[in-house]
């Protein structure tokens, strides 16, 4: 037992859609881990998703490993912020003079990058807003507008997304969290994949190292 090769874009054998997002990305300021896929509608590419990321502002899009994210999720990166600290209207981008009054960097209100941890799963339509982060095992539910950071094996939903529960007790988190199963070899992921899936801590447990 393999399991898919990690290096493939589509590695659905015929299916456009599901796409390993690493194999995928051009953009320096995207980085994602190794299995974390994005299920496109109608072809299109993860980076399509990830909205008002331009280079120049220096924020990235850091996502994990294993991580499942379901079709037009988008990530609505810095670069659509306009400033606040007066009018919003961007007057330098229609030049012809005003582009004299182009903001710089420290009059936009950046709000750094936004990290999704591990064997996060984000529901179908999610809003991930800029400088956001996700903790390991989180759920982010169908539709959720995530504005603020969210705690690892955390369930959340709505607009703003609120906490709908925590998947596990505190203890068992955190010996998730010192477990981080996504880290080991694949060879050791095959061999407890039934207890990774399940939740079977007893073997978990001997994951680890
Ligand atoms: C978030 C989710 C995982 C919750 O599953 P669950 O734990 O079984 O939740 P329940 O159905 O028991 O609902 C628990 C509460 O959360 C609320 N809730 C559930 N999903 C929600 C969502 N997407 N947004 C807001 N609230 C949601 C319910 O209304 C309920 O509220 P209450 O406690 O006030 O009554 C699921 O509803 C969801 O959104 N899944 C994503 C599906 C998807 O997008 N798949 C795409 C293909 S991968």
């Amino acid at each position: 037992m393999t399991g898919p090769n990690p290096d493939e874009r589509y590695p659905l054998p015929g299916d456009n859609n599901l796409q390993f997002i690493k194999n995928t990305i051009t953009k320096p300021n995207i980085i994602a881990g190794d299995y974390s896929y994005y299920y496109a509608l109608n072809g299109e590419s993860f980076e399509d998703q990830v909205l008002y990321h331009y280079e120049f502002i220096g924020t990235k899009l850091i996502i994990g490993k294993f991580c499942s994210i379901a079709s037009e999720t988008r990530f609505m990166m810095d670069g659509g912020n306009h400033r606040m600290d007066g009018s919003t209207f961007p007057f330098n981008i229609f030049g012809n003079g005003w582009e004299k009054f182009t903001p710089s960097i420290e009059n936009l209100p950046i709000k750094g990058d936004t990290i999704i941890g591990n064997d996060v799963w984000i529901g179908r339509r999610a809003t991930i807003m800029a400088g956001v982060q996700i903790g390991d095992g989180a759920i982010i539910g169908a539709e959720a507008v995530v504005a603020k950071n969210v705690e690892p094996y955390t369930i959340v939903g709505g607009n703003p997304a609120r906490e709908i529960r925590k998947r596990f007790s505190t203890e068992i988190i955190q010996e998730l969290l010192e477990i981080k199963w996504w880290d080991c070899d694949i060879e050791v992921i095959n061999q407890y994949i039934g207890a990774i899936g399940s939740g079977n801590m007893d073997l978990l447990r001997k994951m680890r190292r």
